[in-house]
Order: structure tokens, then sequence, then C-alpha cells
């Protein structure tokens, strides 16, 4: 049987599209059974629901603090039974307590090769430094910002003509296939 997995998404949803599709294959080990959005308005919510998958929203700004939020987060997980939690594009910062609940079952992808460049803007900062090279990284989460112990990488050439939009682009095609297959390397 499939296990199942929780997806945390907070925008465009891109990286919960390809591990929808790489979950669609029978012998994908696990099932995409809740995504959760902490925002409304996020894309990604229409592609949970174009593919019948339950989905919630939960926004912070309907609790009078972050201890409320993360209960009521924590609670529809919970439910679940997850063996993975995956934070695709997510971008709140999960407290000490969230994280213990789900010891070592929380996995986030990255758009830099770790542990250079947490944090936002990434490509941004890596044209500008002169990088020959970004990447994305698969990575536990703890409760340093991207700075738990790396699962997946992968590294791309940053050409000359390179902006922080293509960029992206490349790194993006890559993270959708390094996603998925280390999930299912994690759970088979
Ligand atoms: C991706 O670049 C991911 O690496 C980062 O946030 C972005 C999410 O994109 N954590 P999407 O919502 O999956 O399209």
């Amino acid at each position: 049987m499939k296990k199942n997995i929780v997806v945390l998404i907070s925008g465009r949803g891109s990286n919960l599209e390809s591990i929808i599709s790489a979950a669609n294959k029978k012998n994908f080990p696990a099932k995409i059974s809740l995504v959760i959005s902490s925002n409304r308005s996020a894309l990604g919510l229409k592609i949970a629901e174009k593919n019948h998958i339950k989905n919630f929203v939960v926004e912070q700004k309907e609790f009078s603090n972050k201890k409320l939020y993360e209960e009521d987060l924590i609670g529809k997980i919970v439910q679940q039974d997850p063996s993975l939690i995956c934070l695709a594009g997510y971008m709140k910062i999960l407290s000490k307590k969230f994280i213990n609940k789900f010891k070592d079952k929380i996995i986030n992808i990255h758009p830099s090769l770790l542990p250079d460049y947490k944090g936002l803007n990434t490509h941004e900062r890596a044209i500008q430094a002169g990088e020959k090279y970004s990447g994305c990284t698969v990575h536990y989460v703890t409760e340093e910002l991207d700075g738990g112990k790396i699962i997946a990488q992968e590294r791309i050439l940053i050409s000359p003509s390179d902006t922080p939009e293509t960029l992206s682009r490349k790194v993006l095609e890559r993270e959708h296939i390094i996603y998925p297959k280390t999930i299912e390397l994690l759970l088979s």
C-alpha cells in the first residue's frame, strides 16, 4: 500500500505538480493524501483541486498567534499519519515544536547548492557573486533555515548570459526531477 505524504505550499505549486505526476505512477511508494497552503491565493491549490487531492488553506492571519496556527496545521497533518511532509515553496518558518513533532519526516527543496545561498533570491545572489555553478538541494528541515542535513543535490552550470529568471527556470527543471526522485528513495 502507498504511504501518505503531505505537501505544504504557499504559491505556484510546480514542485507539487511534479510530485503528483510521479505519485500517479503505480510503482511510486507514496501518494499525496493532503495539500495545505499557507496562502489562499496560491496557484498550487488549483493543481491540487484539478488532481482531486484533499486540500486546506491554513493562513496564519486567521489565528491570534503562530502557536494556534501551527496547532491547527499539526492537527490536520497528524490525521494523515504521513511518512513524509514535503515543503514545496512553503514560505513560513516552522517552530521547534512542529519540527520535533514530525522528527526526521520533514523535507524541503531549495534552489541553491546548500549550504551556499540559504534564504531568498538565491539566483540573483549566485549570479552577482560570479558563481560558476548553481543547483538545487533537497534537505531535512531543522530549526536552522535551510540548514538541515542534505539528502540530494544537483548542480548546473551558470552561463554568462544567465539572468535570475533564466537560471531559475533551469534550476526548476532539475527540482522537478530531483524532488520526486528523493521522495521515492526515502520511502522505498
Ligand atoms: C522553488 O524554487 C523551490 O525550490 C523553493 O520555492 C520554489 C517553489 O516553487 N523552495 P513552486 O511553488 O514549487 O513552483
